[in-house]
């Protein structure tokens, strides 16, 4: 009885922390986390599909480089590739 009176409290504290440093695991979730700061999803959504690979790539490098988006080169290939063939998470925010 004690011991589940400890563990929920160091659960609620524990799980923001381990949040943050579990890298984010899906294409929407990331693009709501670092791409809504400046503008709408629409943005992106009118495009999803529309570019080829190569644009895509130039257009995270120019949010990131330009702009100020927070995106390693990991997460730019990622998002990349999931912007040019999205997923049904994708599809189903951007009505496509
Ligand atoms: C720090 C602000 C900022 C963030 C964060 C940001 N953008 Fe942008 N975005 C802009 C601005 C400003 C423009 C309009 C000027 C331009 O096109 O460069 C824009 C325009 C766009 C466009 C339309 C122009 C085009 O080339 O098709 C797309 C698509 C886009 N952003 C995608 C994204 C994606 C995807 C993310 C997340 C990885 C993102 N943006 C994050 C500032 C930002």
């Amino acid at each position: 009885m004690r011991l589940s009176i400890l563990f929920v409290p160091l659960f609620f504290f524990t799980a923001p922390a381990f949040a943050e440093s579990v890298p984010l695991s899906g294409c929407l979730e990331l693009l709501q986390a670092r791409c809504q700061k400046c503008h709408y999803l629409s943005r992106v959504c009118q495009k999803v599909g529309e570019k080829s690979e190569r644009r895509w790539a130039a257009t995270l490098k120019r949010m990131v480089k330009r702009r100020g988006a927070t995106l390693s080169g990991e997460e730019q290939e990622f998002l990349r590739d999931c912007l040019v063939t999205p997923d049904p998470a994708i599809k189903q925010e951007c009505g496509k």
